[in-house]
């Protein structure tokens, strides 16, 4: 592809730009950052609203099983075959925190053990981890992860080099946030399993970016944030947890759930709450099926990828990518770094003077951008988000490289 060429017919690029409307997003703003929390989609807000209006109308009768209950429900079947799950193992929480809490919290874990994660695991993960490791005497190893690696077997083999007969727990990220790698799921849970480890997967990034399919894989736990890449409303999420966990495990807050029933309902959000936004959830997924989540949203957001990755490693002088280049081993994230470049001043400067929002990470040891292309953008977003970062680099030299991060 010439730089530039654009891989879309204007039939497509009219279907997209139908789809973009459909969204409440502020005109002149470029929306690169729906990794950290995605817009949801008029239809969807419009219909949880309509929701919130019937449940006020008279808030008892409507609140539990007359009109929210079965929705809510439908909810959990429809994320449940979403991931490839059963609804019985799916737990309605908050989000990703809140679902990586329940094996944090419940697993017993056996003095002189030790749990093992990589070393760009999200750091509210990795501290709640630490947390329990501490009050638990166990160890947290880690594990550098290849930044990028040049297969799924690299990623396999670093974990495989640092798992132990002592390793209780294996906590990874199905989509690493710092650089976008898509994690090979199934062979790190086979790997945990081998050496009798429990395998605890973060999913935040994945649900509605990657395929998902939790029970093939065999994890025991899954937790997802659904209003990222799923589009859903602001505080829904998911955690699979397996058979034997489900009335193993307490509940990270008691109530109701405290003594067993055999259901992952048990580790859902407890006590009274709104549950419009988890009926709402269900309409997020009937809304991406609507488009087509399989044959429509997921080969643009990839095209996007791609477009956005060769822009950056034809015009930008100094661009180093850490996503990793291989087929399958990323989705709609994608990372890059320019050494010596104060990232997190280009990304304040991008959006306080051109209303563009990027994000600036870790990755390991290594400062990276982190941009997210979803499918309410569009080619020219990505242009515009070039064209902005040539002119910054050229123009803004002394202020971006005085000094290293
Ligand atoms: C990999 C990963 N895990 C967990 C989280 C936490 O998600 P939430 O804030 O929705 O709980 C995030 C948030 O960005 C994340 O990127």
């Amino acid at each position: 592809m010439a730089a530039r060429d654009k891989p879309i017919t204007d039939e497509e690029r009219a279907f997209w730009a139908d789809i973009r409307r459909q969204f409440y997003l502020e005109d002149g703003v470029t929306f690169l950052q729906g990794g950290s929390v995605g817009p949801s989609a008029r239809p969807v807000i419009e219909q949880v609203i309509e929701w919130l209006r019937e449940v006020e109308a008279n808030p008892l009768y409507n609140q539990g099983g007359r009109l929210m209950g079965p929705l809510v429900e439908s909810a959990r079947e429809k994320v449940a075959d979403f991931t490839g799950a059963s609804a019985k193992n799916t737990a309605l929480v908050l989000n990703t925190t809140m679902g990586m809490n329940v094996p944090a919290r419940g697993l017993p874990l056996q003095p002189g053990g030790e749990v093992l994660m990589s070393d760009q695991e999200y750091p509210s993960v990795q501290r709640m981890w630490e947390h329990m490791a501490r009050t638990q005497h166990v160890l947290i190893r880690k594990v550098p992860l290849p930044t990028p690696p040049e297969s799924p077997g690299e990623i396999v083999d670093a974990f495989a080099a640092r798992v132990t007969p002592r390793t209780q727990v294996m906590v990874f990220s199905h989509v690493y946030c710092t650089t976008g790698l898509v994690a090979p799921v199934g062979e790190l849970t086979a790997l945990a399993h081998e050496h009798g480890a429990v395998a605890v997967v973060d999913g935040a990034h994945a649900v509605g970016m990657v395929p998902v399919d939790i029970e093939a894989w065999g994890c025991d736990f899954y937790a997802s944030s659904t209003h990222k890449w799923l589009l859903a409303p602001k505080g829904t999420g998911i955690c699979y947890v397996a058979d034997p966990y489900l009335s193993a495990l307490p509940a990270p807050i008691l109530g109701y759930n405290t003594a067993p029933f055999g259901r992952a309902g048990r580790f859902d959000v407890t006590g009274t709450h709104d549950v419009t936004h988890f009926a709402g959830l269900g309409a997020a997924i009937d809304y991406q099926l609507g488009i087509g989540w399989e044959d429509r949203i997921r080969p643009y957001c990839l095209g996007l990828a791609r477009y956005l990755r060769e822009l950056i490693t034809t015009e930008i002088e100094g661009a180093r990518m850490t996503v990793p280049p291989g087929p399958g081993m990323s989705g709609f994230l994608t990372s890059f770094t320019i050494d010596g470049c104060n990232l997190r001043k280009v990304v304040a400067l991008m959006w306080e003077e051109y209303r563009i929002q990027i994000a600036a990470t870790r990755a390991g040891d290594q400062p990276v951008f982190r941009i997210s292309t979803h499918f309410y953008d569009c080619y020219e977003d990505i242009d515009r988000f070039i064209d902005v970062l040539k002119e910054v680099l050229a123009t803004r030299r002394d202020e971006l490289f005085e000094e290293r991060e």
